[in-house]
């Protein structure tokens, strides 16, 4: 793991704790990136109408394997925001309806429902989760204080962003299924963050983010629909479909696959990104997580802050922790423009949390720099 940061095009006169926001591109990733790009612009004709569609399924298997999924269930994304969007865009709720999600799912989606929602047709409700999180009885228990003889959807987090908790969202899906409630999981941080098998979680609809953890290059996304929804998922930008040059499998791949003229390479990299996570990222998980428990203990010394969750299994290779009120409210820039620390700080609920994501490329020293500078703030 020492020399891992050079395998990474990520500057190296900078500490980078932020591989939550957007991933990082390892460099024979990013390479394949290229060479797809260069093949498309030689003979594009060949390549958008035929080859590319082989690839596609290349990616689809690869990735259902990685994540435990039939490969026709999957469609790629450019991004969370837009694999969720198209699910609120085909619900059909009504004002008798509610949609229930915690406080702690992500702001830009948490937005998009309000949008989709205009007309104010359903009722979106949002679960406290008090903190700090002790047990999974008492998440789920409190979870479920917000579902009603109305509730019809539940929009969840596997991995939050701001507070970077593991939610332990199987029971939920569990107990969902059982109240004939329908289970939209925002997994974004997951892929090659945490395991996820995906039929064994039996949610209705999944997304993740393969540019984050998985470090595929930027714009690579899927969405996972379960069989019995695919009939009445419909995408937002309707093209060719069944008329164009995709040859299958279904109807519903056909429909999604082909969203008029656009470059797909940053998805046909798939199977190499889950190869480079399997020999050059997963050996080395364990150590990132330790990297996150010392920084946890750290951060509570010297900022003398309780931390929002109580033992290891609620966190990954990412932790919120909750800074102090007197904090400068440029903190950020400082740590930015005089220490050259990139990490996000985030007002949650009114708590200031700083949010450190620990990589294979990242090392003691950035825990000890981060620390060093918060000192000298
Ligand atoms: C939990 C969560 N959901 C969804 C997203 C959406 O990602 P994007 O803006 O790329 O669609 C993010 C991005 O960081 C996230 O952290």
């Amino acid at each position: 793991m020492d020399d891992m940061n050079k395998e990474f095009l990520l500057d190296e006169n900078i500490t980078f704790l932020n591989h939550g926001s957007f991933g990082s591109c390892p460099k024979p990733i990013f390479r394949e990136y290229q060479e797809w790009q260069k093949k498309l612009e030689k003979q594009p004709v060949q390549f958008l109408t035929k080859d590319l569609y082989s690839s596609l399924r290349d990616s689809r298997v690869a990735l259902s394997d990685f994540i435990g999924c039939n490969n026709e269930d999957l469609l790629f994304f450019e991004n969370p925001t837009t694999a969720i969007s198209n699910v609120m865009y085909s619900l059909d709720l009504d004002h008798h309806d509610e949609v229930l999600m915690t406080n702690h799912e992500y702001g830009a989606l948490v937005r998009a429902w309000n949008k989709w929602n205009k007309k104010n047709t359903f009722f979106i409700k949002k679960q406290s989760i008090e903190l700090p999180i002790k047990s999974e009885e008492q998440f789920l228990e409190n979870f479920w204080e917000g579902v009603n003889e109305k509730t019809r959807v539940i929009f969840i987090s596997h991995i939050t962003s701001p507070t970077a908790i593991i939610f332990p969202i199987k029971k939920i899906i569990k107990r969902a299924k059982e109240n004939g409630i329908l289970t939209i999981v925002d997994g974004a941080h997951v892929p090659g963050h945490i395991s996820l098998n995906i039929s064994e979680l039996d949610c209705d609809f999944y997304t993740g983010a393969l540019h984050k953890w998985l470090c595929a290059p930027k714009g690579s996304s899927f969405l996972y629909v379960k069989k019995d929804h695919q009939n009445w998922l419909k995408p937002i930008i309707y093209s060719w479909g069944k008329y164009g040059d995709d040859p299958g499998p279904t109807e519903f791949l056909q429909d999604f696959q082909w969203q008029g003229t656009r470059d797909l390479s940053s998805f046909l990299t798939i199977p190499t990104s889950i190869k480079f996570y399997n020999n050059q990222i997963k050996p080395y998980q364990d150590k990132c997580k330790k990297m996150c428990l010392d920084t946890y203990k750290r951060l509570m010394s010297i900022l003398n802050t309780m931390p929002i969750t109580k033992g290891e299994k609620w966190i990954g290779q990412m932790i919120s922790h909750p800074l102090p009120k007197d904090i400068p409210s440029n903190l950020k820039e400082i740590l930015w423009n005089e220490h050259k620390i990139e990490i996000p700080i985030f007002n949650w609920e009114g708590l200031d949390l700083i949010r450190c994501s620990f990589q294979v490329y990242n090392k003691d020293e950035d825990i000890d720099s981060l620390i060093k500078a918060l000192e000298s703030i």
